[in-house]
């Protein structure tokens, strides 16, 4: 099997008094739409945080394209890691003094490249790709004239410009209408298609998980308690991941509320 491009090893993580993780594991393949499910709280933002280094793990090994985070300077996480990685933030996390052509751009000036030259072409990869998330038009507005849904799809033009190898997404389509949710999932899609990326997509919408993901993993007491690909997920035989599928107020994932 080739090698994995996200290798979470026996993690233990963890928050002030919280143990988020105690020995969780995960693969993701180069290529692989994987999306991580579970209920609120269990952990899911955080451990897209502890892929891109924003949160530290206490024990176990996070590899990222075959490098083992715990090694690196800071700067060197910067530049061999969170570079090629694009990051959609629950919150969205638009700069609303900004306007959407300068908040997509960002990530590319900042503290990389801000000559005249490469300014010029950040801006028309900004454009290209407002286009690719059906907003072009929107280049000098600000992110707060538009809806939840827009704004959603500037942050993923903002998480593409520079062009990552791997896509972390924490709940792209929460709060949105079904017909926007289905837009961005099928942009999800084609961002793989169409560019080859790896993408890890958090998300509570297990039907559209379903559509889109090659794999479903879920998350439950600190740990990856399954993965497998959407056919099987549902067929689980694993009572936390049957309540989960029926959606079921009673059972062992509610056993402690
Ligand atoms: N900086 C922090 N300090 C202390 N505890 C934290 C911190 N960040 C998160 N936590 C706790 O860690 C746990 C996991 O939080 P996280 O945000 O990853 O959950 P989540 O699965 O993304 O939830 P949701 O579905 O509501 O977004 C929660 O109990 C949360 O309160
Ligand atoms: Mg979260």
């Amino acid at each position: 099997m080739h090698d994995p491009l996200v290798e979470l090893n026996d993690i233990y993580c963890r928050l002030g008094t919280k143990e988020v993780f105690t020995g969780l594991s995960l693969r993701v393949n180069r290529g692989e739409i994987l999306s991580v499910v579970g209920v609120s709280g269990v952990g899911k933002s955080t451990l897209l945080k502890v892929i891109s280094r924003l949160v530290p793990v206490q024990q176990g090994i996070v590899r990222v394209f075959g490098l083992d985070l715990s090694t690196l300077a800071e700067d060197e996480c910067n530049q061999r890691v969170r570079s090629r990685i694009g990051f959609v933030f629950q919150s969205g996390a638009l700069f609303d003094w900004m306007t959407v052509e300068d908040n997509v751009i960002f990530p590319l000036i900042y503290g990389v490249r801000s000559d005249a030259t490469g300014l010029t072409k950040a801006r028309e990869r900004a454009r290209q790709l407002l286009r690719v998330v059906k907003m072009e038009g929107t280049e000098h507005h600000q992110p707060d004239q538009h809806s939840g849904g827009m704004k959603k799809r500037v942050a993923i033009a903002r998480a593409l410009i520079t062009q990552p190898d791997l896509i972390l997404y924490d709940e792209p389509t929460s709060g949105l209408d079904p017909v926007m949710g289905a837009i961005i999932d099928d942009l999800i899609v084609q961002m793989r298609d169409q560019f080859g990326v790896t993408e890890i997509v958090v998300t509570h919408d297990l039907a559209a998980a379903r559509r889109f993901s090659d794999r479903i993993a879920m998350l439950h007491n600190g740990r990856i308690i399954a993965v497998a690909d959407p056919e099987n997920f549902l067929r689980l035989k694993d009572p936390v991941v049957q309540q989960f599928v029926r959606g079921e107020g009673y059972g062992p994932l509610t056993a402690n509320l």
